[in-house]
């Protein structure tokens, strides 16, 4: 067994642990709560499985406890991260079509009512990390070769708009976003990437397109659209993230840990 684990965060649409084998569950007491996740192998590598709103997918977006989350899998000894995150379109593009995969490489953070870091200074350290490149090129690589090999398209790179929600977004905000360079828009990416940057954890998003989002399709955005999307989506995502897992040299190379000034 190799010693570093990673962690897998389910978003919605992405909440089985079947792709692990030998899966146990484990409750971690964090400053900010408890967490849970699923620990188990895949690929040769032990991996701990959280399901970012809780289980039965109780917790809406800004009510996550991604502090929480965070810290929990880092207490299990987690140093790499792959998320799953569901998310819409902002432009009509073949690459960008509801049932793509994109593998972003930047993030424009909106959201606005969310405890955003673990330094909160009085008592801790007041820190400022890096976030030029906020995600990890290591993962994204994993991720990409991974597609390459079993045929999947994949989009790689990509700018991951963050919204509050939950509600989704009017037209007016979505054509905002895509003219400041927003590829896909979701309600879960942040602060959960600045998080994991402040503990020195490599992360990368794993954004798989449900609709095309407000104003970009012809009609409206509707629940059951996004979830039928995700639906037939979940057997390619298991599928590619425990090949990704299998492409994953044993300890991170990568400069993120230079980023959150661990280097
Ligand atoms: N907007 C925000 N979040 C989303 C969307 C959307 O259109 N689709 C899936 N998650």
């Amino acid at each position: 067994m190799r010693a570093v684990r990673v962690g897998v965060i389910g978003g919605t649409g992405f909440e089985s642990p079947a792709f692990l084998a030998d899966a146990r569950d484990e409750v971690v007491r964090t400053p900010y709560g408890l967490a849970r996740a699923a620990v188990g192998r895949a690929a040769g590598f032990e991996v701990a499985f959280l399901l970012r709103h809780g289980p039965g997918h109780r917790l809406p977006p800004h009510r996550v406890n991604y502090r929480a989350n965070v810290w929990a899998l880092r207490e299990l000894g987690v140093r790499r991260v792959l998320a799953t995150a569901a998310v819409g379109a902002l432009r009509r593009e073949p690459g960008l079509a509801p049932g793509s995969i994109v593998l972003c490489d930047q993030f424009l953070d909106f959201t606005r009512n969310r405890p955003t870091t673990f330094f909160d200074g009085d008592p801790g350290p007041v820190r400022h990390v890096d976030m030029t490149r906020p995600y990890c090129p290591e993962l994204r690589r994993a991720m990409r070769e991974a597609a390459e090999a079993l045929g999947l398209p994949v989009r790689d790179g990509g700018t991951y708009v963050c919204t509050e929600g939950p509600r989704f977004e009017s037209a007016a905000e979505i054509r905002a976003f895509a003219l400041l360079g927003g590829d896909v828009v979701g309600m879960t990416g942040l602060p959960e990437a600045a998080l994991a940057r402040e503990l020195g954890l490599c992360y990368q998003p794993v954004a798989l397109v449900a609709n095309w989002a407000a104003g970009v399709g012809d009609g409206a955005v509707s629940e059951e659209e996004v979830a039928a999307a995700l639906a037939g989506m979940r057997e390619r995502v298991a599928a590619l993230v425990q090949a990704a897992l299998g492409r994953l040299a044993p300890e991170p190379a990568c400069a993120c840990g230079e980023a959150a000034g661990l280097g």
